[in-house]
């Protein structure tokens, strides 16, 4: 099992002699490891159980070591980062060479961000290079938004668990390109596309590109696990009488489920909380003695259109929880 602490100079020790270690971020935990060492990149895919034609996301500690690691920053971009950074906002930019082919998957751009959490901010500030950091899941699974996730998952692989708490934000970054200088959305996150807009006018949502794994690929990846099935639960709950089932629903409580069986993401009906309290249930229902779960989608505006895409990815995956 992994170390499970707060101390950031252990921290630096491991990942100085090319060891990953999570960490905390305010969307969710990552696997980090130096961006600057294919050996330790290659570490990071295998213990993820990543395809590396999915590239992952460097972490930077300020926007000054923006230039380091990219060239070319469109203003766009570059007010986006002075606006929102550190926060959950991923920009993609073209990539200096000193970023390993590895960690771009070959591609001649590089997703860059500041993370919002003061543990990984200090220990970004004590290091002289970049950390690559995908989220701490095995490949497919849903992503880890407490140390104890990372424990249970990816425990045995690494020696150190940086411990920062729940994450506030609860699901992963939005991520931004640019093409000839207006924005294109990749991923919709923590920073809603309204936010974006305010900050840099209308922009292009290209959101199935971020995800270049086409499901029949992906299908043999997954072990075997709870189907999650999003819909109507009413519905839902009419078609499926006898099967073992637990519910996901927004706010609203189904007199009809049993009380256990049932996970309300905000009772309050509010998006930010249920973005918080997304994958930590999600885990839950995965642990439960049921043959499927059925979610509902949440309105479908600012934070609600993170929850919705990551809700339709797992359903479109059927077996990803496991
Ligand atoms: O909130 C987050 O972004 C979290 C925390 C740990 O920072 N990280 C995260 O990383 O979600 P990961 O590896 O799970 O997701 C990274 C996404 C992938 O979908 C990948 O395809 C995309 O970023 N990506 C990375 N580099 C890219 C690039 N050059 N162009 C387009 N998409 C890119
Ligand atoms: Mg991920």
């Amino acid at each position: 099992m992994a170390l499970v602490g707060t101390d950031i100079t252990e921290a630096v020790k491991y990942l100085d002699k090319g060891s990953l270690v999570a960490v905390p971020t305010e969307t969710v935990y990552g696997l980090a490891g130096n961006a600057l060492d294919t050996a330790v990149v290659a570490k990071i895919f295998e213990v993820k159980g990543r395809p590396a034609f999915d590239p992952l996301i460097v972490h930077i500690p300020d926007y000054q070591f923006m230039g380091r690691v990219a060239h070319e920053v469109p203003e766009a971009a570059a007010e986006l980062a002075r606006r929102l950074w550190p926060g959950p906002l991923t920009l993609v930019l073209p990539r200096r060479k000193i970023i390993p082919d590895l960690v771009t998957s070959g591609l001649d751009t590089v997703a860059i961000r500041v993370p919002n959490h003061p543990i990984t901010l200090e220990l970004l500030q004590l290091l002289d290079y970049p950390l690559a950091c995908p989220s701490a899941n095995p490949f497919g699974y849903v992503s880890p938004t407490r140390a104890s996730h990372v424990q249970q998952q990816l425990g045995d692989q690494i020696p150190y668990i940086l411990d920062g708490g729940p994450c506030e934000v609860g699901i992963e970054s939005t991520i931004v390109g640019f093409d000839q200088g207006k924005g294109v959305i990749y991923r919709p996150g923590g920073i809603t596309v309204e936010n974006i807009e305010k900050i840099i006018g209308k922009v292009i949502i290209k959101t199935s590109v971020s995800n270049p794994v086409t499901p029949g690929m992906l299908e043999n990846h997954y072990s075997p696990g709870k189907t999650l099935i999003l819909g109507s639960i009413k519905n839902l709950l009419g078609h499926y009488g006898d099967e073992k089932i637990a519910i996901l629903t927004y706010r609203d409580i189904y007199p009809e489920v049993p009380e256990d069986h049932q996970i309300q993401l905000s009772p309050a009906g509010d998006l930010k909380q249920a973005a918080q309290n997304l994958f930590a249930s999600l885990r839950k229902l995965d642990a439960m003695d049921i043959s499927y779960i059925f979610a509902e989608p949440v309105p479908n505006h600012g934070l609600g259109i993170a929850i919705n895409d990551r809700l339709t990815r797992a359903a479109t995956k059927l077996k990803s929880l496991r």
